[in-house]
């Protein structure tokens, strides 16, 4: 690969493209769904999972420098905005977080750098949310 090509890379690609991110989103909802300790988190969400697997795949996508398609599906959409009014707590942000980085590490990508850098994005957007200090 030429210093170019390589410099163009995006995030998305760095973690391996739609794969990669669909494998930690099915993750992430497989252990909301099953560890006693994310059961508030799980509480707040529909009983059926399947649109927000689709939903969070599709937003990460874009967000990570990957196909816009949600994006175009949801224009003018703010994501810290679609989660004000859903009583989000420091303790259930906290979940979110901790359940994001059980499913990266669950899908071999604790040391990736990309990954880890997402996840502290993940943890300051998470805080914002919850109306904590960055
Ligand atoms: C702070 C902790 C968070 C909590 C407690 C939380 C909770 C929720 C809940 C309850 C919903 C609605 C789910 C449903 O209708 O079944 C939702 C939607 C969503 N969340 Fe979160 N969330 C958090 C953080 C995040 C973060 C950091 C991201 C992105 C990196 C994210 C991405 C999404 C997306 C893409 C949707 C779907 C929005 C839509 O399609 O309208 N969430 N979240």
């Amino acid at each position: 690969m030429t210093e170019a090509a390589a410099a163009a890379q995006t995030p998305y690609d760095l973690l391996g493209g739609r794969e990669a991110i669909t494998r930690i989103v099915e993750r992430f909802y497989d252990l909301m769904a099953s560890e006693a300790e994310f059961a508030e988190l799980r509480a707040m969400h529909a009983d059926d999972l399947g649109p927000m697997r689709h939903s969070l795949a599709g937003f990460l996508t874009g967000w990570a420098g990957g196909p816009r398609d949600w994006f175009a599906e949801n224009p003018d959409k703010c994501m810290m905005s679609a989660h004000r009014g859903l009583g989000i707590t420091p303790e259930t942000a906290r979940q979110w977080v901790d359940c994001m980085t059980r499913a990266v590490d669950d899908c071999g990508m604790a040391d990736h750098d990309v990954a880890r850098l997402m996840l502290e994005r993940f943890d300051m957007m998470a805080r914002g949310m919850a109306g904590m200090p960055g």
